[in-house]
């Protein structure tokens, strides 16, 4: 089967703020990241903070240049769009970030929220908008009594739901989720990675599933792929993975996990 999206020799070099001799450092975000993921699937990235995580999330989401490479999505190379190209390439690649009381307006309500990136396409009238509004606020697990809250006035777990909402309204392929149940009390965890796991079925949807949480990684996805440095130094099938890791990276992961769940590679420890 084609994969969904294919990532090719990617390299993201940043220039940090110091000068050395007569030009600026430059750090290597990312470093040679070839991966690929099948449609309908889970590609979880696992990796220490400051490891590149991020910055591929931004790269895939053609929101940051990849600095070489290429991202082949639909069967265009989408590193090398221009702006006016990637205008109808974004929707389809929707990222969730951890932290939705910064990534989202707390002033505005839920349907607005939810229903936001909808009038910005201008495909809709305010009737349809609503309705999708509505059925997607019920997607998510939240009841219509929710439209007019404010997003600043719900829970953490509520606004991740809003996040998420608002991220399938333009029905991405691949839905790109940053640390996405991270800030989230255990419980709460485990209720939206439920969650994530019957839209990824109802919708056939796409997930590249980003943590340094190797136990919700191994729950929710198909692969796993380990970043250090930013270089992919290892993946594979969860079980391979946390039976039998190869890399430094992947047994430091391993070892900072509670033993019970090596063995039956479900989350519920946090
Ligand atoms: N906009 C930026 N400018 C300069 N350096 C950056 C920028 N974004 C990230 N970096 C650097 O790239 C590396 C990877 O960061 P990031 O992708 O955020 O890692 P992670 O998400 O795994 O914590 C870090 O060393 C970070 O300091
Ligand atoms: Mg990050």
């Amino acid at each position: 089967m084609q994969p969904l999206i294919r990532v090719e020799s990617l390299r993201k070099h940043y220039r940090d703020g110091r000068v050395l001799g007569s030009g600026h450092i430059v750090s290597a975000a990312l470093n040679e990241v070839s991966f690929s993921i099948a449609p309908g699937s889970t590609l979880a990235l696992v990796g220490e903070s400051g490891s590149g995580k991020s910055t591929l999330a931004l790269c895939l989401a053609c929101l940051e240049r990849p600095t070489s490479g290429r991202i082949w999505f639909g069967g265009r190379n989408i590193a090398a769009l221009d702006e006016k190209q990637l205008r109808a390439v974004r929707p389809q690649i929707q990222l969730v970030f951890q932290d939705p009381a910064s990534s989202l307006n707390p002033r505005l309500t839920a349907l607005e929220i939810i229903t936001e990136p909808l009038l910005l396409q201008q495909s809709w009238n305010r009737r349809e908008t609503q309705e999708r509004g509505f059925a997607l606020l019920e997607r998510v697990g939240l009841s219509p009594e929710m439209a007019s809250r404010r997003a600043g006035e719900v829970s953490g777990g509520q606004r991740q739901r809003l996040a998420i909402a608002r991220a399938l309204s333009l029905e991405p392929k691949l839905l790109i989720l940053d640390e996405a149940l991270s800030a989230l009390d255990c419980s709460v965890q485990a209720q939206i990675a439920n969650l994530l796991l019957e839209l990824q079925s109802s919708f056939a949807l796409t997930y590249f599933f980003i943590t340094h949480d190797l136990a919700m990684a191994a729950h929710l996805a198909e692969e796993i792929a380990v970043i250090n440095r930013g270089r992919i130094v290892e993946q594979g099938i969860p079980e391979k993975l946390l039976g039998s890791p190869e890399h430094e990276a992947t047994r430091c992961l391993v070892a900072a996990m509670p033993q019970s769940i090596v063995t039956s590679h479900t989350p519920g420890a946090c």
